[in-house]
């Protein structure tokens, strides 16, 4: 153990940061902030955005570039403490009235009280697709991936790369799917004391204001609108065994809704993509 060897640990270790640096994500190159004058930051030289809340105003932003397939993953630390009526959205969307979106939302709640993680899927301008789990640790400790897998062919959506939900293109059994509208990625913190916390039961605690959620490491995997085709890793990449038991372990044991199996919901039947299994496998 001489120095030179503590020289070429020295140099490994530049290496490893040169690399890290290279491949990591800059908030400032990537995104936009788009609403709650300086409620949104970007620091850490764009290596974490943070949105916070108080009683005047939420804050929010989106992406620079549009998305059509790809992964797209992002680390979120989600607002602490007493952060019921609060609503962390983080989604990809088109525009216009027959736009396509992909919903991640995550709804506060009482110090020690599970949030709820809300999603949707959007095609055409409609929705009503929701899934809600609970998630089996605590959001606000620390920062956990969410990730979306958007192929020609399904939507994944992950937590920490497992897999909570799987939505399938269904088109032909008449379901539209998205996959000519490009996406922007969005997230915004507001406030939703009207619904989110127990149906609105819970009012937000504005003397803990301002609530703040955290967000850093972006990646996205995806082929841009202009390139002609794309990247075809994603156009095959399907669930192996492992993520499909994984998957059912998510909806078995943290599904708490399930528009799919809501029958007084949907009294003329469940939607046609909701047919094909008990688990919308
Ligand atoms: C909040 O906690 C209560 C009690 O555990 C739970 O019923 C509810 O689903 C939780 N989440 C929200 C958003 O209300
Ligand atoms: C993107 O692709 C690179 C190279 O194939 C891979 O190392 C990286 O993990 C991928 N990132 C995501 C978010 O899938």
């Amino acid at each position: 153990m001489g120095s030179s060897s503590n020289g070429y640990s020295v140099f490994l270790l530049l290496f490893a940061v040169v690399v890290a640096t290279a491949s990591a994500s800059n908030f400032y190159q990537d995104f936009d902030l788009t609403w709650g004058d300086n409620r949104a930051k970007i620091f850490n030289g764009g290596q974490l955005l943070s949105l916070s809340l108080d009683q005047a105003s939420g804050s929010g932003f989106q992406s620079k570039k549009e998305y059509l397939f790809g992964r797209i993953d992002m680390q979120l630390k989600l607002v602490a403490g007493n952060s019921a009526g609060t609503v962390t959205a983080y989604y990809l969307s088109s525009q216009g009235s027959t736009h396509d979106e992909i919903d991640f939302e995550f709804l506060g709640n009482l110090s020690g009280d599970p949030y709820i993680l809300h999603t949707n899927v959007f095609t055409q301008g409609k929705g009503n697709r929701e899934q809600q789990f609970y998630l089996w640790f605590d959001p606000t400790r620390n920062f956990h991936t969410y990730s979306i897998i958007w192929t020609a062919r399904h939507i994944i959506f992950l937590v920490d790369n497992v897999p909570i939900r799987l939505f399938k293109n269904a088109e032909s059994m008449g379901v539209p799917f998205p996959k000519n509208q490009p996406m922007r990625i969005y997230s915004s913190l507001w406030n939703a004391d009207d619904w989110a916390t127990r149906g609105g039961l819970v009012k937000t605690d504005w003397s803990k204001a301002p609530f703040t959620a955290y967000y850093r490491n972006f990646r996205a995997n995806s082929s841009t609108p202009t390139s002609s085709f794309p990247d075809s890793t994603f156009q095959t990449q399907e669930l192996d065994s492992y993520s499909r038991r994984r998957l059912r372990w998510v909806q078995k044991n943290f599904m708490i809704y399930n528009y799919c199996t809501d029958l007084k919901r949907f009294p003329q039947g469940v939607p046609a993509e909701c047919k094909r299994s008990r688990f919308n496998l």
